[in-house]
Protein backbone atom coordinates (compact mmCIF):
# COMPACT_ATOMS: atom_id res chain seq x y z
CA UNK A 1 0.00 0.00 0.00
CA UNK A 2 1.08 3.28 -0.89
CA UNK A 3 1.98 5.92 1.74
CA UNK A 4 -0.35 8.96 2.54
CA UNK A 5 2.50 11.00 0.83
CA UNK A 6 2.17 8.97 -2.63
CA UNK A 7 -2.06 8.75 -2.02
CA UNK A 8 -1.28 13.10 -1.58
CA UNK A 9 1.04 13.01 -5.00
CA UNK A 10 -1.60 11.15 -6.59
CA UNK A 11 -4.59 13.38 -5.39
CA UNK A 12 -2.35 16.43 -6.64
CA UNK A 13 -2.05 14.59 -9.76
CA UNK A 14 -5.98 13.98 -9.79
CA UNK A 15 -6.84 17.48 -8.85
CA UNK A 16 -5.15 18.53 -12.12
CA UNK A 17 -6.98 16.32 -14.67
CA UNK A 18 -5.11 12.74 -14.09
CA UNK A 19 -6.27 9.71 -16.80
CA UNK A 20 -4.57 7.40 -14.62
CA UNK A 21 -5.17 4.62 -17.65
CA UNK A 22 -8.12 4.10 -20.38
CA UNK A 23 -11.87 3.05 -19.14
CA UNK A 24 -12.87 -0.49 -18.87
CA UNK A 25 -15.74 -1.95 -20.06
CA UNK A 26 -18.07 -3.35 -17.73
CA UNK A 27 -20.98 -5.76 -18.09
CA UNK A 28 -24.57 -4.87 -18.10
CA UNK A 29 -26.66 -6.75 -15.24
CA UNK A 30 -30.19 -7.06 -15.01
CA UNK A 31 -31.64 -4.25 -12.88
CA UNK A 32 -29.77 -1.89 -15.03
CA UNK A 33 -30.60 -2.86 -18.39
CA UNK A 34 -27.17 -1.30 -19.64
CA UNK A 35 -28.16 2.06 -18.82
CA UNK A 36 -25.15 3.38 -16.43
CA UNK A 37 -25.87 3.31 -12.66
CA UNK A 38 -25.85 7.14 -11.43
CA UNK A 39 -23.85 8.03 -8.32
CA UNK A 40 -23.32 11.37 -7.01
CA UNK A 41 -20.45 11.97 -4.55
CA UNK A 42 -20.99 13.53 -0.98
CA UNK A 43 -17.75 15.03 0.28
CA UNK A 44 -15.15 15.54 -2.22
CA UNK A 45 -11.99 16.40 -0.25
CA UNK A 46 -8.98 14.42 -0.56
CA UNK A 47 -10.45 10.53 -0.42
CA UNK A 48 -13.82 11.66 -2.44
CA UNK A 49 -11.73 13.08 -5.16
CA UNK A 50 -9.97 9.77 -5.07
CA UNK A 51 -13.57 7.72 -5.56
CA UNK A 52 -14.14 10.63 -8.25
CA UNK A 53 -11.29 9.12 -10.33
CA UNK A 54 -12.34 5.63 -9.68
CA UNK A 55 -15.85 6.48 -11.18
CA UNK A 56 -15.11 8.83 -13.96
CA UNK A 57 -12.62 5.61 -15.07
CA UNK A 58 -15.49 3.41 -15.51
CA UNK A 59 -18.32 3.43 -18.91
CA UNK A 60 -21.30 1.83 -16.54
CA UNK A 61 -21.57 5.05 -14.61
CA UNK A 62 -22.38 8.80 -14.86
CA UNK A 63 -21.57 11.04 -11.99
CA UNK A 64 -25.24 12.94 -11.31
CA UNK A 65 -24.53 15.34 -8.38
CA UNK A 66 -21.41 16.20 -5.90
CA UNK A 67 -21.44 18.06 -3.23
CA UNK A 68 -19.05 19.66 -0.52
CA UNK A 69 -18.98 22.51 1.28
CA UNK A 70 -15.79 23.97 0.40
CA UNK A 71 -16.03 25.73 -2.85
CA UNK A 72 -12.49 24.63 -3.44
CA UNK A 73 -12.73 20.95 -3.35
CA UNK A 74 -15.83 21.78 -5.63
CA UNK A 75 -13.56 23.54 -8.06
CA UNK A 76 -11.31 20.43 -8.38
CA UNK A 77 -14.07 17.75 -8.65
CA UNK A 78 -15.52 19.77 -11.62
CA UNK A 79 -12.20 20.09 -13.45
CA UNK A 80 -11.69 16.32 -12.91
CA UNK A 81 -15.22 15.78 -14.28
CA UNK A 82 -14.60 18.23 -17.34
CA UNK A 83 -11.42 16.93 -18.16
CA UNK A 84 -12.88 12.91 -18.02
CA UNK A 85 -14.73 14.56 -20.73
CA UNK A 86 -18.27 13.95 -18.85
CA UNK A 87 -20.85 16.26 -18.18
CA UNK A 88 -21.68 18.82 -15.37
CA UNK A 89 -23.74 17.87 -12.36
CA UNK A 90 -25.40 18.81 -10.27
CA UNK A 91 -23.94 21.09 -7.46
CA UNK A 92 -24.45 21.34 -4.19
CA UNK A 93 -23.00 22.56 -0.72
CA UNK A 94 -24.47 25.78 0.04
CA UNK A 95 -25.47 24.59 3.32
CA UNK A 96 -23.76 21.68 5.96
CA UNK A 97 -27.23 19.97 5.02
CA UNK A 98 -27.51 20.44 1.63
CA UNK A 99 -26.66 17.03 0.96
CA UNK A 100 -30.75 16.40 1.84
CA UNK A 101 -31.56 18.15 -1.12
CA UNK A 102 -29.39 16.21 -3.41
CA UNK A 103 -30.39 13.19 -1.61
CA UNK A 104 -33.96 14.14 -3.11
CA UNK A 105 -32.75 13.71 -6.57
CA UNK A 106 -34.63 11.23 -8.85
CA UNK A 107 -31.29 11.03 -10.80
CA UNK A 108 -29.27 9.69 -7.74
CA UNK A 109 -29.20 5.95 -7.55
CA UNK A 110 -26.14 5.28 -5.20
CA UNK A 111 -24.01 7.77 -2.90
CA UNK A 112 -20.20 8.01 -2.45
CA UNK A 113 -20.11 9.22 1.45
CA UNK A 114 -16.49 10.84 2.36
CA UNK A 115 -16.81 13.19 4.53
CA UNK A 116 -15.60 13.68 8.23
CA UNK A 117 -16.41 10.36 10.59
CA UNK A 118 -19.16 12.58 12.49
CA UNK A 119 -20.98 13.39 9.71
CA UNK A 120 -21.01 9.16 8.14
CA UNK A 121 -23.80 7.98 10.36
CA UNK A 122 -26.38 11.02 9.79
CA UNK A 123 -25.55 11.12 5.97
CA UNK A 124 -25.83 7.37 5.62
CA UNK A 125 -29.21 7.21 7.51
CA UNK A 126 -30.49 10.14 5.19
CA UNK A 127 -29.03 8.65 1.92
CA UNK A 128 -31.29 5.13 3.26
CA UNK A 129 -34.19 6.91 4.07
CA UNK A 130 -33.97 8.36 0.49
CA UNK A 131 -33.93 4.75 -1.44
CA UNK A 132 -30.32 5.47 -2.21
CA UNK A 133 -27.74 2.85 -2.40
CA UNK A 134 -25.28 3.76 0.34
CA UNK A 135 -21.50 3.63 -0.01
CA UNK A 136 -19.87 4.83 3.24
CA UNK A 137 -16.36 5.60 3.40
CA UNK A 138 -14.57 4.04 6.83
CA UNK A 139 -14.97 3.94 10.16
CA UNK A 140 -18.64 4.11 9.62
CA UNK A 141 -20.10 4.73 13.21
CA UNK A 142 -18.45 7.16 15.93
CA UNK A 143 -21.09 5.75 19.33
CA UNK A 144 -23.33 2.81 20.11
CA UNK A 145 -25.96 4.57 19.33
CA UNK A 146 -24.45 5.19 15.80
CA UNK A 147 -23.82 1.89 14.89
CA UNK A 148 -27.36 0.77 15.62
CA UNK A 149 -28.83 3.37 13.88
CA UNK A 150 -27.15 2.47 10.43
CA UNK A 151 -28.54 -1.31 11.11
CA UNK A 152 -31.94 -0.46 12.05
CA UNK A 153 -32.15 2.37 9.28
CA UNK A 154 -31.22 -0.66 6.57
CA UNK A 155 -33.21 -2.82 8.04
CA UNK A 156 -36.62 -0.52 8.02
CA UNK A 157 -35.46 0.61 4.69
CA UNK A 158 -34.28 -2.51 2.81
CA UNK A 159 -31.85 0.25 1.26
CA UNK A 160 -28.26 -1.07 1.21
CA UNK A 161 -24.90 -0.01 2.70
CA UNK A 162 -21.68 -1.26 2.31
CA UNK A 163 -19.16 0.24 4.25
CA UNK A 164 -15.93 1.44 1.79
CA UNK A 165 -12.96 -0.67 3.38
CA UNK A 166 -10.38 -1.08 0.93
CA UNK A 167 -8.09 -2.74 2.73
CA UNK A 168 -10.10 -5.96 2.28
CA UNK A 169 -9.25 -5.56 -1.36
CA UNK A 170 -5.64 -5.75 -0.67
CA UNK A 171 -3.26 -7.98 -3.24
CA UNK A 172 -1.78 -9.73 -0.09
CA UNK A 173 -5.12 -9.73 1.98
CA UNK A 174 -7.07 -11.24 -0.40
CA UNK A 175 -4.11 -13.85 -1.65
CA UNK A 176 -4.19 -14.60 2.31
CA UNK A 177 -8.05 -14.68 2.42
CA UNK A 178 -7.73 -17.35 -0.54
CA UNK A 179 -5.50 -19.45 1.53
CA UNK A 180 -8.21 -18.98 4.66
CA UNK A 181 -10.86 -20.34 2.28
CA UNK A 182 -8.44 -23.41 0.69
CA UNK A 183 -8.12 -24.14 4.42
CA UNK A 184 -4.40 -23.69 3.99
CA UNK A 185 -3.99 -22.91 7.65
CA UNK A 186 -6.19 -24.89 8.90
CA UNK A 187 -8.98 -24.37 11.75
CA UNK A 188 -8.58 -20.74 12.07
CA UNK A 189 -6.84 -19.32 15.78
CA UNK A 190 -5.88 -15.72 15.89
CA UNK A 191 -4.94 -12.66 14.33
CA UNK A 192 -3.31 -9.75 15.03
CA UNK A 193 -4.02 -6.33 12.71
CA UNK A 194 -4.29 -2.82 13.62
CA UNK A 195 -3.94 0.73 11.85
CA UNK A 196 -0.56 1.87 12.95
CA UNK A 197 0.37 5.01 10.45
CA UNK A 198 2.70 8.07 11.78
CA UNK A 199 0.06 10.76 10.87
CA UNK A 200 1.36 13.58 13.10
CA UNK A 201 2.02 15.57 9.85
CA UNK A 202 -1.60 14.70 8.72
CA UNK A 203 -3.21 15.68 12.54
CA UNK A 204 -1.14 19.13 12.67
CA UNK A 205 -0.52 20.84 9.44
CA UNK A 206 -0.11 24.76 8.43
CA UNK A 207 -3.83 25.18 7.57
CA UNK A 208 -2.66 25.53 4.04
CA UNK A 209 -1.44 22.47 2.76
CA UNK A 210 -2.75 18.68 3.92
CA UNK A 211 0.49 17.78 4.47
CA UNK A 212 2.71 21.30 4.78
CA UNK A 213 4.53 21.71 7.83
CA UNK A 214 3.01 23.70 10.89
CA UNK A 215 1.28 22.23 14.07
CA UNK A 216 -2.53 23.79 13.78
CA UNK A 217 -5.87 21.85 13.18
CA UNK A 218 -9.48 22.66 14.33
CA UNK A 219 -10.47 25.73 12.56
CA UNK A 220 -6.84 27.02 11.46
CA UNK A 221 -5.96 23.43 9.59
CA UNK A 222 -7.19 22.17 6.17
CA UNK A 223 -8.04 18.65 5.43
CA UNK A 224 -8.04 15.77 7.88
CA UNK A 225 -6.60 18.01 10.99
CA UNK A 226 -9.64 20.31 10.10
CA UNK A 227 -11.65 17.36 11.96
CA UNK A 228 -9.31 14.24 12.88
CA UNK A 229 -7.65 15.50 15.53
CA UNK A 230 -10.09 16.73 17.64
CA UNK A 231 -10.97 12.93 18.58
CA UNK A 232 -7.38 12.52 19.76
CA UNK A 233 -8.04 15.79 22.11
CA UNK A 234 -11.17 14.20 23.02
CA UNK A 235 -11.65 10.16 23.10
CA UNK A 236 -9.29 7.76 24.33
CA UNK A 237 -10.06 5.00 22.00
CA UNK A 238 -9.69 3.21 19.14
CA UNK A 239 -11.02 5.94 16.94
CA UNK A 240 -9.89 4.31 13.50
CA UNK A 241 -10.15 0.18 13.59
CA UNK A 242 -11.46 -1.18 10.45
CA UNK A 243 -8.87 -1.03 8.24
CA UNK A 244 -7.21 -3.45 10.08
CA UNK A 245 -10.22 -5.53 11.64
CA UNK A 246 -11.84 -5.56 8.42
CA UNK A 247 -10.04 -8.04 6.39
CA UNK A 248 -9.66 -10.04 9.74
CA UNK A 249 -13.20 -10.19 10.20
CA UNK A 250 -14.06 -11.46 6.68
CA UNK A 251 -11.33 -14.42 7.35
CA UNK A 252 -13.35 -15.66 10.11
CA UNK A 253 -16.80 -15.13 8.64
CA UNK A 254 -18.20 -12.50 11.66
CA UNK A 255 -21.69 -11.76 10.73
CA UNK A 256 -21.78 -15.05 9.18
CA UNK A 257 -21.40 -17.94 10.87
CA UNK A 258 -19.10 -15.84 13.86
CA UNK A 259 -19.22 -12.70 15.50
CA UNK A 260 -17.35 -10.88 18.05
CA UNK A 261 -18.35 -10.97 21.38
CA UNK A 262 -16.41 -8.77 23.49
CA UNK A 263 -13.12 -6.67 23.67
CA UNK A 264 -10.72 -5.55 26.71
CA UNK A 265 -8.53 -2.56 25.80
CA UNK A 266 -5.65 -0.40 26.99
CA UNK A 267 -4.04 2.66 26.49
CA UNK A 268 -0.13 3.69 26.16
CA UNK A 269 0.13 7.54 27.89
CA UNK A 270 -0.20 9.92 24.86
CA UNK A 271 2.62 12.12 24.63
CA UNK A 272 3.42 12.13 20.17
CA UNK A 273 0.93 14.86 19.34
CA UNK A 274 2.29 16.83 22.63
CA UNK A 275 5.93 16.44 21.28
CA UNK A 276 5.33 16.96 17.60
CA UNK A 277 3.73 20.29 18.47
CA UNK A 278 6.71 21.44 20.24
CA UNK A 279 9.58 19.87 18.30
CA UNK A 280 7.68 22.14 15.38
CA UNK A 281 5.80 24.90 16.96
CA UNK A 282 7.91 25.38 20.61
CA UNK A 283 6.81 24.82 23.91
CA UNK A 284 4.70 28.61 23.55
CA UNK A 285 2.75 27.38 20.89
CA UNK A 286 -1.03 27.58 22.65
CA UNK A 287 -1.39 24.11 21.35
CA UNK A 288 1.37 22.95 23.15
CA UNK A 289 -0.25 23.19 26.04
CA UNK A 290 -2.95 21.06 25.34
CA UNK A 291 -3.26 17.57 26.53
CA UNK A 292 -4.57 15.30 24.59
CA UNK A 293 -6.96 12.53 25.59
CA UNK A 294 -5.83 9.87 23.16
CA UNK A 295 -3.04 7.19 24.55
CA UNK A 296 -0.02 6.99 21.51
CA UNK A 297 -0.83 2.83 21.29
CA UNK A 298 -4.48 1.52 22.06
CA UNK A 299 -4.37 -2.38 22.39
CA UNK A 300 -7.79 -4.43 22.39
CA UNK A 301 -7.78 -7.85 22.54
CA UNK A 302 -11.67 -9.20 20.81
CA UNK A 303 -12.42 -12.61 21.49
CA UNK A 304 -15.39 -14.37 18.53
CA UNK A 305 -17.81 -16.94 19.09
CA UNK A 306 -15.61 -19.25 17.33
CA UNK A 307 -13.17 -19.08 19.92
CA UNK A 308 -10.50 -17.08 17.83
CA UNK A 309 -8.79 -13.50 19.55
CA UNK A 310 -7.98 -10.94 17.52
CA UNK A 311 -5.60 -8.15 18.61
CA UNK A 312 -6.11 -4.81 17.13
CA UNK A 313 -3.20 -1.72 18.03
CA UNK A 314 -3.92 1.95 17.05
CA UNK A 315 -0.82 3.95 16.82
CA UNK A 316 -0.97 7.10 15.06
CA UNK A 317 1.17 9.30 17.11
CA UNK A 318 4.31 8.28 16.90
CA UNK A 319 7.18 7.64 14.70
CA UNK A 320 7.24 4.57 12.84
CA UNK A 321 7.34 3.13 9.46
CA UNK A 322 3.98 2.09 8.20
CA UNK A 323 2.27 -1.52 9.06
CA UNK A 324 -1.09 -2.87 9.45
CA UNK A 325 0.27 -5.37 11.26
CA UNK A 326 -1.26 -8.16 9.99
CA UNK A 327 -0.77 -12.43 11.40
CA UNK A 328 -3.66 -14.45 10.58
CA UNK A 329 -3.12 -18.01 12.36
CA UNK A 330 -4.46 -21.27 12.33
CA UNK A 331 -3.93 -25.30 13.40
CA UNK A 332 -1.41 -25.53 10.15
CA UNK A 333 0.23 -22.05 10.91
CA UNK A 334 0.61 -18.84 9.98
CA UNK A 335 1.39 -15.93 7.97
CA UNK A 336 2.96 -12.58 9.30
CA UNK A 337 2.86 -9.35 7.24
CA UNK A 338 5.67 -7.45 9.17
CA UNK A 339 8.95 -9.69 7.83
CA UNK A 340 6.67 -10.71 4.82
CA UNK A 341 6.97 -14.24 6.11
CA UNK A 342 4.94 -17.71 6.02
CA UNK A 343 5.13 -21.03 7.70
CA UNK A 344 2.90 -24.00 6.61
CA UNK A 345 3.80 -26.97 8.89
CA UNK A 346 4.81 -29.95 6.51
CA UNK A 347 5.33 -27.54 3.32
CA UNK A 348 8.21 -24.83 4.93
CA UNK A 349 11.10 -26.26 6.32
CA UNK A 350 10.80 -27.39 10.01
CA UNK A 351 10.91 -24.01 12.11
CA UNK A 352 11.88 -22.15 9.38
CA UNK A 353 9.88 -18.95 7.94
CA UNK A 354 9.22 -18.77 3.98
CA UNK A 355 9.19 -15.54 2.07
CA UNK A 356 5.60 -14.83 1.71
CA UNK A 357 6.05 -13.85 -1.93
CA UNK A 358 5.78 -17.41 -3.10
CA UNK A 359 2.56 -18.00 -1.33
CA UNK A 360 1.04 -14.81 -2.49
CA UNK A 361 1.78 -15.18 -5.74
CA UNK A 362 0.59 -18.89 -6.16
CA UNK A 363 -2.43 -18.06 -4.26
CA UNK A 364 -3.43 -14.51 -5.88
CA UNK A 365 -7.09 -13.70 -5.79
CA UNK A 366 -9.20 -14.45 -9.46
CA UNK A 367 -9.82 -10.68 -8.92
CA UNK A 368 -6.14 -9.38 -8.80
CA UNK A 369 -5.30 -11.57 -11.55
CA UNK A 370 -8.24 -10.43 -13.81
CA UNK A 371 -7.92 -6.67 -13.04
CA UNK A 372 -4.61 -6.15 -11.50
CA UNK A 373 -3.09 -4.28 -13.97
CA UNK A 374 -5.85 -1.91 -14.61
CA UNK A 375 -5.91 -1.43 -10.79
CA UNK A 376 -2.59 -0.41 -10.27
CA UNK A 377 -3.26 3.37 -10.68
CA UNK A 378 -6.37 3.45 -9.12
CA UNK A 379 -4.57 4.38 -5.31
CA UNK A 380 -3.44 2.81 -2.13
CA UNK A 381 -1.56 0.36 -4.68
CA UNK A 382 -4.92 -0.99 -6.87
CA UNK A 383 -7.14 -1.67 -3.96
CA UNK A 384 -9.40 1.52 -4.19
CA UNK A 385 -10.13 0.03 -7.83
CA UNK A 386 -11.28 -2.88 -6.38
CA UNK A 387 -13.68 -1.35 -3.41
CA UNK A 388 -15.52 0.92 -5.57
CA UNK A 389 -15.84 -2.01 -8.13
CA UNK A 390 -17.70 -4.36 -5.88
CA UNK A 391 -19.90 -1.22 -4.44
CA UNK A 392 -20.60 -0.34 -8.52
CA UNK A 393 -21.27 -4.23 -9.38
CA UNK A 394 -23.70 -4.94 -6.01
CA UNK A 395 -25.87 -1.24 -7.05
CA UNK A 396 -26.10 -2.60 -10.84
CA UNK A 397 -28.02 -6.37 -9.43
CA UNK A 398 -29.37 -4.10 -6.60
CA UNK A 399 -28.01 -7.00 -3.68
CA UNK A 400 -26.54 -7.15 -0.62
CA UNK A 401 -23.19 -5.93 -0.86
CA UNK A 402 -20.17 -8.43 0.22
CA UNK A 403 -19.18 -5.89 3.02
CA UNK A 404 -22.86 -4.65 4.78
CA UNK A 405 -24.41 -2.76 7.49
CA UNK A 406 -23.17 -5.33 10.34
CA UNK A 407 -20.41 -5.09 9.55
CA UNK A 408 -20.03 -1.59 9.37
CA UNK A 409 -21.57 -1.89 12.69
CA UNK A 410 -19.59 -4.17 13.90
CA UNK A 411 -15.93 -3.30 13.45
CA UNK A 412 -16.68 0.51 13.97
CA UNK A 413 -18.69 -0.14 17.67
CA UNK A 414 -14.79 -1.25 18.48
CA UNK A 415 -14.65 2.78 18.88
CA UNK A 416 -17.33 3.04 22.10
CA UNK A 417 -16.16 -0.18 23.46
CA UNK A 418 -12.51 0.49 23.35
CA UNK A 419 -13.04 3.81 24.76
CA UNK A 420 -15.15 1.97 27.45
CA UNK A 421 -12.75 -0.71 28.22
CA UNK A 422 -9.91 1.75 28.88
CA UNK A 423 -11.77 4.07 31.12
CA UNK A 424 -12.63 0.99 33.58
CA UNK A 425 -9.06 -0.47 33.43
CA UNK A 426 -9.61 -3.03 30.71
CA UNK A 427 -12.89 -4.48 31.78
CA UNK A 428 -14.38 -6.59 29.09
CA UNK A 429 -17.18 -5.31 27.02
CA UNK A 430 -19.95 -7.34 25.42
CA UNK A 431 -20.27 -6.57 21.67
CA UNK A 432 -23.79 -6.28 20.97
CA UNK A 433 -25.37 -8.81 18.40
CA UNK A 434 -25.92 -6.76 15.93
CA UNK A 435 -27.50 -9.20 13.43
CA UNK A 436 -30.39 -10.25 15.85
CA UNK A 437 -29.07 -13.88 16.56
CA UNK A 438 -29.04 -14.24 12.07
CA UNK A 439 -25.13 -14.72 12.17
CA UNK A 440 -25.95 -18.32 12.78
CA UNK A 441 -27.98 -18.65 9.67
CA UNK A 442 -25.80 -16.73 7.90
CA UNK A 443 -23.71 -18.19 5.44
CA UNK A 444 -19.82 -16.96 4.22
CA UNK A 445 -20.09 -14.55 1.83
CA UNK A 446 -18.48 -16.41 -1.74
CA UNK A 447 -15.08 -13.69 -2.10
CA UNK A 448 -13.39 -16.43 -4.58
CA UNK A 449 -14.68 -15.17 -7.77
CA UNK A 450 -13.28 -12.35 -10.70
CA UNK A 451 -16.15 -10.42 -10.81
CA UNK A 452 -16.59 -8.05 -8.21
N1 LIG B 1 -10.19 4.17 2.99
C1 LIG B 1 -9.09 4.92 2.99
O1 LIG B 1 -8.00 4.50 2.65
C2 LIG B 1 -9.22 6.36 3.40
C3 LIG B 1 -8.20 7.27 3.12
C4 LIG B 1 -8.38 8.59 3.49
C5 LIG B 1 -9.56 8.99 4.12
N2 LIG B 1 -10.53 8.08 4.38
C6 LIG B 1 -11.80 8.47 5.00
O2 LIG B 1 -12.50 9.32 4.10
C7 LIG B 1 -13.19 10.33 4.80
C8 LIG B 1 -12.77 11.70 4.29
O3 LIG B 1 -11.38 11.86 4.49
P1 LIG B 1 -10.54 12.92 3.65
O4 LIG B 1 -9.11 12.57 3.84
O5 LIG B 1 -11.06 13.01 2.27
O6 LIG B 1 -10.86 14.24 4.46
P2 LIG B 1 -10.97 15.71 3.87
O7 LIG B 1 -11.06 16.61 5.05
O8 LIG B 1 -9.87 15.93 2.87
O9 LIG B 1 -12.36 15.70 3.08
C9 LIG B 1 -13.61 15.75 3.72
C10 LIG B 1 -14.50 16.65 2.87
O10 LIG B 1 -15.83 16.66 3.40
C11 LIG B 1 -16.34 17.96 3.26
N3 LIG B 1 -17.46 18.17 4.17
C12 LIG B 1 -17.43 18.33 5.51
N4 LIG B 1 -18.67 18.46 6.00
C13 LIG B 1 -19.52 18.40 4.93
C14 LIG B 1 -20.94 18.49 4.79
N5 LIG B 1 -21.74 18.65 5.83
N6 LIG B 1 -21.45 18.41 3.53
C15 LIG B 1 -20.65 18.25 2.47
N7 LIG B 1 -19.29 18.16 2.54
C16 LIG B 1 -18.75 18.22 3.77
C17 LIG B 1 -15.14 18.87 3.55
O11 LIG B 1 -15.32 20.17 3.03
C18 LIG B 1 -14.02 18.12 2.86
O12 LIG B 1 -13.80 18.53 1.53
C19 LIG B 1 -12.88 10.07 6.27
O13 LIG B 1 -13.89 9.32 6.82
C20 LIG B 1 -11.61 9.29 6.27
O14 LIG B 1 -11.46 8.46 7.39
C21 LIG B 1 -10.38 6.78 4.02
Amino acid sequence: MSSRRDFIKKSAIIGTGLAMSPSLSFGASDSFKGKKVKVALIGVGLRGTNHLNNVLLRDDVLVSAICDIDPRRIKIALDQIDKAGEKKPKVFGKNEYDYRNLLEMKEVDAVIISTPWLWHTKMAKDAMLAGKYTGLEVSAANTMEECWDLVNTHEQTGSHLMILENVNYRRDVLAVLNMVKQNVFGELVHFRCGYQHDLRFVKLNDGKSAYGKGVEFGEKGISESAWRTQHSLLRNADVYPTHGVGPMATMCNVNRGNRFMSLTSHASKGIGLHNYIVKHGGKEHPNAKLKFKQGDVITSTIETANGETIIVTHDCNLPRPYSLGFRVQGANGLWEKDGDRMYIEGESKSHRWDDSKKWLEKYDHPLWKKYGEHAQGAGHGGMDFFVINAFIESVKRNIAPPLDAYDAAAWSAITPLSEASIENNGEPQDFPDFTRGMWVKRQPYNWIKDTY
